[in-house]
């Protein structure tokens, strides 16, 4: 049975900018992290789990294809027409930092920058969508990357509040939804996408990974404050990446190693931007993991002081976990780690699909939290065909979508605050963990292949129409 959605619920999509933009050098822009990283799936998942990585192009070896991406920058109107035709309330996107302050460091803005995203809440407004913006999405500047490396470095802490203060004071009467550091949990896992830096060994990775977790809570907090000073209706939201964690088995040792990496994993950065405070767990986990953190004064009161109005999330899996693996079962879950669940089947990239753990995964927020939530992510990537009548019927990824959506009308049966769903990757951009244009997650098709061909031309697939009667019907028409 169809489950009721609330009044004024926001239905729209997901991006990020440097997986869509292109416009890489273009309007004083400067380089960040994305534009460092190689396309392929070999290529760039290696280089997320590697140490040491240096930072550099290499065009010898490696394509780029975040320089170009779908060339947003230039097509935004099209595009944005495309999002209002669907319906879209509301339209997540990031601000790339280095087209503000293309180093990081600088004590003035990039006029061309801040003028180029004023153009786009325009044209978001001027169709009735309301923008959702992302502050920092895996874009740390470059430069501050290799001179003062990655948000393990304090003095990232005032370069990020320069650049929100400017984007709150710029944005103040066009953007009203906000959210501070994307899936600022998945640092420990991969500290180079969201904390800009490469892990000298494996011995150091933890150390500075809290470490810069620190920076960005203490960042984090300074920019909900701020951005309620400067912006008094604005709502100002964290964002997890949340796998519930399932135990393989009913042994009791799996059971309580499974709580655990779900307190570390899920809770631990939640506690700390929704509470405002360190989790009672942390403390046997720094020990036992020799992590000490240096927590500056007034640290504490800035973080109990600047915590957020709602909860942000993406799902894309759970996660099953067993405290012993055989050397076999290593590496055989997902993403996130864990062993292969039977009972789910995967995409074609190995993220196990999971539609109730969805609903666990409200479940366990809202009742941790007691705040709205928001899913910021959500969606399949696949391999798509295009018909020789142009066509895409995509119905694998409207199967996908309506399990899930379907799960989030039984989590607000259950009486989970949700206000809000932007599935990812609305319009095909280019992967974040593999670096392919093949992985496509969206309701529009863009003709741009991994070989770099393409004519970067927009087509409305089988899910879009059906996207479009989603949101006409508010989740009533599934
Ligand atoms: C999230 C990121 O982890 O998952 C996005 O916030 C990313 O940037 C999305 O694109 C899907 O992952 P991928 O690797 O399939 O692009």
């Amino acid at each position: 049975m169809t489950k009721q959605f609330p009044e004024g619920f926001l239905w729209g999509g997901a991006t990020a900018a440097n997986q869509l933009e292109g416009g890489f050098h273009e309007g004083g822009k400067g380089a960040n992290l994305a534009d460092v990283l190689p396309g392929g799936k070999e290529a760039r998942l290696g280089l997320l789990s590697q140490t040491g990585f240096d930072f550099t192009i290499d065009e010898s070896k490696y394509t780029y294809p975040n320089h170009e991406a779908i060339d947003f920058y230039h097509r935004y109107k099209e595009d944005i027409a495309l999002f209002a035709e669907m319906g879209f309330k509301v339209f997540r996107l990031s601000i790339a930092w280095s087209r503000i302050f293309p180093n990081g460091d600088e004590q003035e803005p990039n006029e061309e920058g801040l003028a180029f995203y004023d153009r786009v809440f325009d044209e978001l407004h001027k169709h009735g969508i309301e923008p959702l913006v992302t502050i920092a999405h895996y874009e740390t500047p470059l430069h501050l990357i290799k001179e003062y490396g990655g948000w393990r470095n304090r003095k990232l802490v005032s370069f990020f509040e320069r650049y929100v203060r400017t984007i709150f004071t710029r944005y103040k009467d066009k953007v009203k939804y906000w959210l501070t550091f994307n899936e600022i949990n998945g640092a420990t896992h991969m500290p180079l996408l969201g904390l800009g830096f490469s892990p000298e060994s494996e011995e150091t990775r933890l150390q500075d990974s809290f470490q810069g977790l620190h920076h960005q809570f203490v960042a984090s907090a300074q920019a909900v404050k701020l951005g309620h000073e400067i912006i008094p209706e604005s709502q100002i939201g964290c964002m997890l990446i949340y796998a519930p964690v399932y135990s393989y088995d009913s042994n009791p040792e799996n059971v309580m190693h499974a709580r655990a990496e779900s307190d570390i994993f899920n809770f631990f950065c939640g506690d700390v931007q929704v509470r405002g405070e360190y989790p009672y767990f942390a403390k046997r986990y720094f020990k036992e993991n020799n992590i000490e953190l240096d927590i500056q004064d007034g640290d504490l009161e800035t973080i109990k002081e600047g915590t957020v109005d709602f909860i942000s999330f993406s799902y894309y899996m759970s996660r099953t976990d067993k405290k012993v693996k055989t050397p076999e079962e290593v590496g055989q879950g997902n993403l996130v780690g864990g062993v292969k669940n039977p009972f789910l089947e995967a995409s074609d990239w190995g993220w196990e699909i999971d539609p109730v753990g969805l609903r666990i995964a409200l479940n366990e927020l809202y009742g941790r939290y007691e705040k709205p939530l928001m899913i910021v992510e959500n969606g399949l990537g696949a391999y798509d065909k295009v018909e020789e009548d142009g066509s895409i019927n995509d119905d694998y990824r409207i199967d996908y979508l309506r399990a899930h959506i379907e799960r989030m009308g039984e989590a607000i049966e259950d009486g989970v605050d949700l206000i809000g769903y932007t599935s990812w990757g609305c319009i095909d951009l280019v992967s974040a963990s593999s670096g392919e244009y093949s992985k496509r997650y969206g309701y529009i098709y863009v003709d741009k292949h991994d070989d770099g061909t393409g004519t970067m031309e927009r087509s409305r697939k089988k899910s879009f129409f059906w996207y479009k009667d989603v949101i006409a019907s508010n989740g009533a028409n599934l």
